[in-house]
């Protein structure tokens, strides 16, 4: 069964169970799922159950294709990084204790308390996230006509229409380079058009200083990868280096460098999940195991992680590590 079929399947058969237990006013589990059945029933079909399957739909891959990568190119790194992949088991010893000879793993869960003092692995995570933001750029939907100011240094990466019409007729669209994310470029279209057609538009090349305006009802694509590795927030920027995340240099740093679950009022609504799924996973993993590279890995120890230049998050080849028990 294709993929799209079969979440369908399921989620359609879990939402008429829950309807179900929903009428009959039983007791009903309190999650995310029944939240929305309630509100399926309380609207009295305004609500589809289309809209229910697409909600479901968005939390399952908004919460787990997310995290799953982020851990991913977490055990990436620190195979890389053998030095780096030492402190981290050391700090999880140091705060949650380790696993004696024949223990049962399970009985030893880290605790929320002790999952908030990992903080060199926040780190590590933080500098993951920099160098692998899933979510490689950020969109929002102008409400008002805004003046930006180019940054000298971006000038050559922006690229313009010359002229712009009257912006409350005509809407207007801003994206990063439409095949590359990481290397990307702005585009700023006269009308609303898809990506592929975005790059077909007549640019030209905005001169440094000059302000330019984001008409009301444009669509923007904030570029988070090229943010997290511009030279200008983080030095040697290829580099990875969870010392960036220590307090006094995350101070430091412009507040909007770091955009990983974004910001404002649409900010990712489980980015405190994340974390602690990701740190409950590498106390488990870490504990058990040792992450190394060997002679199938490509890069090398200490090497650099090819990404796709595509506008989502894909290495360039599989990454192959060897795992040894500890
Ligand atoms: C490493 C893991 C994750 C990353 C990197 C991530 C990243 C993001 C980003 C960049 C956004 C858009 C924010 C914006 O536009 O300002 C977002 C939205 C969202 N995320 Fe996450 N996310 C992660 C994990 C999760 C988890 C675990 C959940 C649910 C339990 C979740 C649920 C959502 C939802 C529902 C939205 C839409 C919020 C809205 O539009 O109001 N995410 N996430």
């Amino acid at each position: 069964m294709p993929s799209d079929a079969y979440f369908n399947h399921i989620l359609h058969l879990s939402i008429l169970e829950r309807t179900e237990m929903e009428k009959l006013d039983e007791k009903k589990p309190s999650d995310f799922l029944q939240s929305l059945v309630s509100a399926h029933v309380a609207s009295d079909g305004a609500m589809t159950v289309e809209d229910l399957i697409g909600q479901s739909l968005l939390i399952l891959f908004a919460a787990f294709d997310t995290t799953s990568t982020t851990l991913q190119f977490c055990f990436v790194l620190l195979a890389l990084h053998p030095d780096i992949q030492e402190r981290v088991y050391r700090e999880i010893i140091d705060v949650c204790g380790d696993v004696n000879e024949g223990e049962d793993t399970e009985s030893r869960a880290p605790s929320h308390e002790q999952l908030q003092h990992l903080h060199y692995m926040q780190q590590v995570i933080d500098e993951t996230l920099r160098l692998f933001p899933p979510a490689l750029f950020l969109s929002r939907l102008t409400n008002k006509t805004t003046s930006v100011d180019l940054i000298s240094d971006h000038t050559e990466r922006f690229q313009a229409d010359s002229e712009i019409s009257d912006p409350q007729e005509d809407k207007h669209h801003i994206e990063v380079g439409s095949n590359n994310a990481i290397g990307g470029e702005f585009l700023f279209s006269k009308s609303q058009v898809q990506s592929a057609e975005a790059s077909k538009c007549e640019r030209s090349k905005v001169p440094a200083g000059r302000t330019i305006t984001i008409p009301a009802g444009a669509s923007i694509l904030i570029p988070v990868a090229k943010i997290h590795r511009d030279p200008r927030y983080y030095e040697d920027p290829e580099n990875f280096d969870p010392d960036r995340f220590l307090p006094e240099n995350r101070a430091r740093r412009q507040p909007f460098a770091f955009l990983p679950f974004g910001l404002g009022p649409r900010q990712c609504i489980g980015m405190r999940m994340a974390y602690l799924e990701i740190k409950t996973a590498l106390v488990y993993v870490l504990r058990k195991v040792r992450l190394e590279v060997n002679e199938f890995t490509e890069p090398p120890a200490g090497g650099k992680v090819a990404l796709r230049e595509t506008n989502v998050l894909v290495v360039e080849k599989p990454i192959k590590l060897a795992v040894k028990l500890r």
